[in-house]
């Protein structure tokens, strides 16, 4: 045995689930299959998410699955949440975005940075799905350079002032808690930002019009604008000028889930063009004895199974405390793409009928466009892998 392969027994890489870990899997794909699957293409039409669908989701665990049961949380590990992740997305990326913003993005930064008190009170109705939270760091001119916020936030003694406006807040009407980033001290760059919780029902605190959007059109995506917004001090998550730090740490959690996102929009294409082409008959047999699908589909899976083992092996680093913030980059940048280049092979495979809403993949092509953008461009994962690199 060469030295290599004696140091990979030795650390027991081991590519098997868990039987907890399948069951989790299981349990989503029913969920998603039964309840999701329902309804998906209306409410990608209507741009609607049904309350008692949310809530149901909430019963479920689906919003705090890594959260500490103490809290009202799974307790699960992140491998499990990309295995549900997978799951869901695969049928509705809408609701996979809802449950990626509460779990990797709210849940995780409050269970790791928030006080004793914010814990209590924000992250157990959060942890329980009883409420569901939203992340709000883009700005007009603060998206991929998420330095520049232009929101700010005055120190009054008791309280901050908020004022300023956020945009594409994912959740954005649907949430309660709202974990929002403002500027106290510019001249401190990135150690002058802070992260504040704020209510929903705050004076002040309004939430502009639904986004019309491409893709993922059953989440709700909103511009929030903050006008002389008293937040109270003990709401502030941290100590001063820690808000940049408190961004960066969630989103490379984050991005696991996008990626995880990314994973099931490109397999949920995937499987069900595996399903037409043994269906669908063109110069009398079925498109599967053709081998220009078989070749497609040869392709689309290879490229689904890289980005699956990128995307777990980001969350197994994550389970087992060491540094993941290259791997989930790694893994968003890979899985997006797969997700955006199955997506539009599923549509050619399907032909005309790939273009009409019925058979869902014209719906997952415009999904999949956004995991390239939100939680960093893959052009800002590229920034994040090569400063890694080059360091
Ligand atoms: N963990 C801890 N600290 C980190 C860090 C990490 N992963 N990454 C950076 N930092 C620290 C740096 O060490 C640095 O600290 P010092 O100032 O003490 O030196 C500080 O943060 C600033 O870092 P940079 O100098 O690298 O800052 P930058 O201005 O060059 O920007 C960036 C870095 C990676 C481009 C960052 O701005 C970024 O990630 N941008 C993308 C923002 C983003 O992902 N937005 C998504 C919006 S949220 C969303 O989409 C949610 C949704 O609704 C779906």
């Amino acid at each position: 045995m060469n030295q290599d392969a004696t140091e990979l027994s030795a650390t027991g890489m081991d590519f098997s689930l868990s039987e907890e870990h399948l069951m989790i899997k299981d349990m989503a794909r029913d969920f998603a299959k039964n309840e999701l699957l329902p309804g998906v293409i209306e409410r990608d039409e209507n741009q609607k998410f049904p309350k008692e669908l949310i809530n149901r989701m909430g019963e479920l665990g689906f919003f705090g699955m890594m959260a500490d049961p103490q809290y009202g949380g799974g307790g699960l590990d992140a491998i499990s949440y990309v295995l549900a992740m997978e799951e869901i997305a695969k049928v509705d990326a809408s609701a996979a975005v809802m449950m990626s913003v509460n779990n990797s993005l709210v849940c995780w930064g409050l269970q790791e940075f928030g006080s004793e008190a914010q814990k209590e009170k924000y992250l157990t109705p959060l942890a329980k799905g009883e409420v569901i939270g939203a992340f709000c760091l883009s700005e007009p001119e603060a998206g991929s350079d998420a330095t520049s916020q232009k929101t700010t936030a005055v120190d009054m003694g008791d309280h901050y002032l908020l004022n300023g406006t956020k945009n594409w807040i994912t959740n954005g009407s649907t949430a309660s808690t709202y974990l929002v980033f403002a500027q106290t001290d510019a001249s401190k760059r990135t150690h002058g930002i802070n992260v504040f919780i704020v209510e929903k029902n705050t004076p002040g605190f309004s939430i502009g019009p639904k986004e019309n959007k491409l893709g993922i059109r059953g989440s709700d995506t909103h511009s929030l604008m903050f006008t002389d917004v008293r937040v109270p001090k003990e709401n502030r998550i941290g100590a001063d000028g820690f808000g940049f730090t408190f961004a960066m740490k969630t989103l490379a959690g984050g991005r696991i889930g996008i990626a995880a996102q990314a994973l099931g929009i490109a397999s949920g294409a995937f499987e069900r063009s595996v399903a037409y082409a043994k269906e669908r008959k063109t110069f009398g047999k079925p498109i599967a004895d053709h081998q220009s699908i078989q070749f497609k589909l040869a392709d689309m899976n290879t490229q689904i199974e890289a980005a699956r083992l990128l995307t777990l092996k980001a969350a197994w680093l994550k389970d087992t405390h060491q540094d993941y913030v290259t791997a989930s980059s790694t893994a968003k940048l890979f899985a997006s793409k797969v997700a955006m280049d199955t997506t539009i092979e599923a549509v050619q495979i399907h032909g005309g009928y790939g273009y009409v809403r019925e058979f869902h993949v014209e719906r997952m092509m415009r999904d999949a466009k956004i995991t390239q953008i939100y939680e960093g461009t893959s052009e800002i994962q590229k920034i994040v892998i090569s400063r890694a690199l080059l360091k």
